[in-house]
């Protein structure tokens, strides 16, 4: 796993300018709770915060799926990244300059290079669109309502009909075909071994990153025969379409603190030509909670704009769980007469901007939306359809958290609907109460199963979990009390550890221990994987008892250790029982 040695000034420096809780606040939302920080996990789905990050050993652990670590582990999950790109990430993030070689950067390198292939595609694409063959794109981008200025800013450009123009191009260029295969620009047929465009006679919309990289591309189709309306950018070492956003890059420096959503890529770019320009959209997915995350980080407030049939209805209801998961206000747009923004807008040339924003001002939040979509269709009139609808209605409002809002909510409703408020509260008090009882039946059930997961980090901890834990607090200690170590050794050594995986990490911090380097998760982060990683972070992040205690421990492991042994060999020789007594006493001085 060593396959570099980076300087340890650099490191203390690296560490030293990026505390776990400020870099992992980025990306969380925290709260502080006694000595640590809380919030809600970015790793899994979760409603109520198990994720905990400990200013005292700087790491990070979730409760809920056993994700942890130091602060580079951290990043090496959340923005998948192998250890010296995370490392990477942190020195940029923090104005560090890495040093200058001993380290293997064949990642970044390539990483670079898709980067440069982008671009010079993305330039290609572009100048096709003002040559003959490529004029049907331009056409088609100018029927559509698009201005000279929109077509620019946002470097659209056509993709020629030949299979192999663009990788032509770029081999020319000077690329090879793997960083073309692996920037998924192009592709080996199976058929004839050779290099095939992935971008064949589609309009082309560059992705660019908010670094101002070109990342990915779309490509629209003209033909109505073609399946697929569009095609995406697969997920490459430079982009994941789980966490971008088309025209984020843009919308991020607007002055608005709202962010609308919308669904296409034209949707957006026909809002940004009228000025609405705090519109992003996702790259041909369902928003995801890493979308949300970063939502959350550049607007205050998002506004849903999806289309009106009921695959976009859907998008709503699960965009909607998302954000309220993310803690981010929503409001919802409905464009009338079954439209999407851009063809609201192109409806009405003179007036469609200003009625775009008409429609933003009037737009109400998930709750009016969801009650609006639960009351269409019922009638009032009917005694049993009102009680119906009241008590679903009581069921959405259980789930919202801020009692003033609920307040709002049940008063105007009751208000509106002629029905005594107490018998509405009590209708949600109900929910709240059943939905408590299911949480905690879910979390004990999810308790059991996780015991019996296979343990991949530690596979002898299930068996031999008295010694395990034994181990386990003895190596917190260790962490806690590094000037102990000669105490410890005196006692017990690596060998007479029982699970393999406690031995190694047991090794580890004391051999660092003896050579002076620093012990902190930090530290020996890259020794680890970053499941192993996260396992240690378990370890140390418990409450560590005194000498005392961990001299227990060591008692315990050789004990259970003695045991093993007396099992396995039934018949033992005079040297291994000697060995026995002698380890016996040791344990009990
Ligand atoms: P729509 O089908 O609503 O298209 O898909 P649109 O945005 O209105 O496109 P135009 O106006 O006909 O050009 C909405 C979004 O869903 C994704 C794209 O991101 C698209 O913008 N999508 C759609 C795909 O990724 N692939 C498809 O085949 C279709
Ligand atoms: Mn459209």
């Amino acid at each position: 796993m060593k396959t570099m040695a980076l300087p340890d000034s650099f490191l203390q420096d690296l560490h030293s300018r990026n505390p776990a809780t400020d870099v992992i606040s980025s990306y969380v939302n925290l709260k502080r709770a006694g000595r640590n920080m809380v919030g809600l996990c970015p790793f899994h789905n979760e409603k109520t915060p198990s994720f905990t990050v400990y200013g005292s050993t700087d790491s990070f652990y979730c409760f809920g799926c056993g994700a942890g670590g130091d602060v580079i582990t951290f990043i090496r999950k959340i923005e998948n990244l192998d250890y010296m790109e995370a490392v990477k990430f942190l020195a940029q993030r923090s104005g560090l300059q890495m040093p200058e070689d001993g380290y293997d950067d064949s990642l970044s390198r390539l990483r670079t290079r898709i980067f440069e292939a982008n671009r010079a595609a993305a330039k290609f694409f572009h100048k096709f669109l003002y040559t003959p063959e490529g004029s049907v794109g331009l056409e088609y981008l100018r029927s559509r309502g698009l201005s000279e200025a929109s077509i620019k800013h946002f470097g659209l450009g056509f993709a020629p009909k030949n299979t192999y123009a663009l990788n032509k191009y770029l081999i020319e260029c000077g690329f090879t075909e793997f960083e073309l295969i692996q920037a998924n620009l192009a592709f080996k047929s199976n058929r004839t071994n050779r290099l095939v465009d992935r971008f064949i006679d589609r309009v082309i919309y560059p992705m660019i990153d908010l670094r101002g990289n070109v990342v990915a591309f779309a490509g629209r189709t003209l033909n109505k025969d073609e399946k697929a309306k569009y095609i995406n950018t697969s997920d490459t070492p430079v982009f994941k379409k789980s966490n971008n956003l088309f025209a984020l890059n843009y919308a991020k420096n607007t002055k608005e603190k709202q962010i609308i959503l919308v669904e296409g890529y034209m949707d957006v770019i026909s809002l940004h030509q009228v000025g609405i320009e705090n519109t992003v959209a996702t790259m041909g997915t369902a928003l995801t909670r890493e979308h949300a995350l970063i939502l959350g980080k550049y607007a205050d407030e998002i506004i849903l704009c999806f289309d009106s049939d009921s695959a976009g209805q859907k998008a709503t209801s699960r965009a909607i769980e998302i954000l309220r998961d993310a803690n981010i206000p929503i409001r919802i747009i409905r464009v009338p007469g079954n439209k999407d923004p851009d063809e609201f807008l192109n409806a009405d040339k003179q007036n469609g901007a200003s009625r775009f924003r008409l429609l933003i001002e009037n737009s109400g939040n998930d709750i009016e939306y969801r009650l609006g979509l639960l009351r269409n269709g019922v009638d009032l009139s009917v005694a049993s359809q009102k009680v119906a609808f009241l008590k679903e209605a009581a069921k959405m409002i259980s789930n919202i958290n801020n009692a003033v809002e609920v307040d709002v909510y049940v008063s105007k409703l009751c208000k509106e609907l002629d029905v005594e408020k107490t018998a509405m509260v009590h209708l949600i008090n109900q929910h709240r109460k059943k939905y408590y009882r299911e949480e905690k039946k879910k979390f004990s059930q999810k308790i059991q199963s996780s015991d019996t997961r296979p343990d991949v980090v530690n596979p002898d901890r299930s068996r031999q979990l008295k010694a395990a834990k034994a181990e386990e607090a003895l190596i917190c200690f260790l962490f806690n009390h590094p000037d102990e170590l000669k105490k410890i050794c005196e006692k017990i050594s690596p060998d007479d550890f029982i699970t393999d995986f406690n031995r190694k990490v047991f090794l580890c911090v004391s051999e660092r221990i003896k050579n002076g380097s620093g012990t902190s998760l930090f530290d020996i982060s890259n020794e680890f994987s970053v499941e192993e990683n996260s396992r240690i972070s378990f370890i140390v992040n418990k409450n560590c008892g005194d000498l005392q205690y961990a001299f227990d421990c060591i008692n315990v492991i050789l004990s259970e250790k003695n045991k093993q042994q007396l099992k396995s060999e039934s018949n033992p020789n005079d040297d291994d029982l000697l060995k026995y007594i002698d380890s016996i006493k040791k344990g009990k001085k």
